[in-house]
């Protein structure tokens, strides 16, 4: 594999990124130990952004597949494509990671189909192989090779989890969204508004978050909250950018977002 291919999944600048415990201590002896990773927690609350900041601290290349429910083991692992000459074989995303030792992140692995899901399990096995079936190969992962998967436990019916052969081939780590100073200062960060506006943002979160589970299925992400910031950073009035960032992606119940709006204005009214 040449280098201009490794360099292209590099991390140039270091992605800014929050500790909010011993994560980063804790995933960096499990990737000294080749361990696979799975992270567990709510949508927007900092998992991707973990990852891209130690495969920079750890100088990986990083390589992100974003998994659905079409996604089939051949996304993965690669597959035969004709072109002028015949068929070429092409590797899939994960291929390729186990080649050229990359962090491997499989984004909300559970969408995927548990047959498309078992092709990572030789990987994580000692031997740490990945069988190429179609084209007949197996390929040994490269020294450096880690596979991490995310995914968030609140959705999954029992039908979609996954399977305990799967999970128990994983260490895990739980992720929330951060305590109130560290997420406004993220806020903060992320946005340029200044730390009362941020505060602000915090507290309507922390309200919505207490209606998960009593109308709401999820509460408001930091994700949401950086938008939020974003929008009032460009001059946008604080009520039109909640009630579009806060409160319509969250839910289309006439009455909920009464709630959630008047929540709003008490921080902004
Ligand atoms: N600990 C953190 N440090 C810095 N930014 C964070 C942190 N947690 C969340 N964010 C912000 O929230 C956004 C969403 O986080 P992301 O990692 O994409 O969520 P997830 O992958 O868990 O759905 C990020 O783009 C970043 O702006
Ligand atoms: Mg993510």
């Amino acid at each position: 594999m040449s280098d201009a291919k490794i360099e292209q999944y590099k991390i140039r600048q270091e992605p800014y990124y929050e500790a909010v415990a011993n994560e980063v201590e804790l995933y960096e002896a499990a990737y000294n130990a080749r361990m696979p990773v799975m992270l567990k927690g709510p949508t927007g609350c900092g998992k991707s952004r973990f990852v891209e900041y130690m495969a920079w601290k750890l100088g990986r290349p990083l390589i992100t597949v974003a998994c659905n429910e079409d996604m089939t083991a051949s996304d993965l692992v690669g597959r035969f494509l004709l072109d002028k000459e015949g068929t070429v074989w092409q590797d899939g995303p994960l291929t390729t990671a186990a080649r050229i030792g990359a962090i491997c992140y499989l984004d909300e692995v559970v969408e995927a189909r548990q047959d498309t899901t078992v092709v990572i399990h030789p990987l994580t096995d000692h031997r740490r192989t990945l069988p190429l079936d179609k084209k007949g190969e197996v390929i040994e992962a490269h020294e450096d090779f880690q596979l991490v998967i995310s995914y968030n436990p609140g959705y999954q019916s029992l039908m979609k989890d996954l399977k305990q052969s799967t999970k128990q081939r994983f260490g895990a780590m739980d992720f929330d969204y951060p305590e109130a100073a560290t997420e406004a200062n993220i806020v903060a960060r992320e946005t340029g508004v200044d730390k009362a506006v941020a505060e602000k943002l915090v507290q309507i979160a922390h309200r919505a978050r207490n209606l998960k589970g009593h109308g709401l299925d999820e509460g408001i992400s930091t994700r949401l909250l950086v938008y939020a910031g974003q929008l009032i950073n460009k001059g946008v009035d604080p009520l039109a950018a909640c009630s579009m960032t806060l409160v319509r992606p969250l839910t289309d119940d006439p009455d909920m977002r009464d709630t959630l709006d008047a929540a709003v204005g008490t921080y902004f009214g």
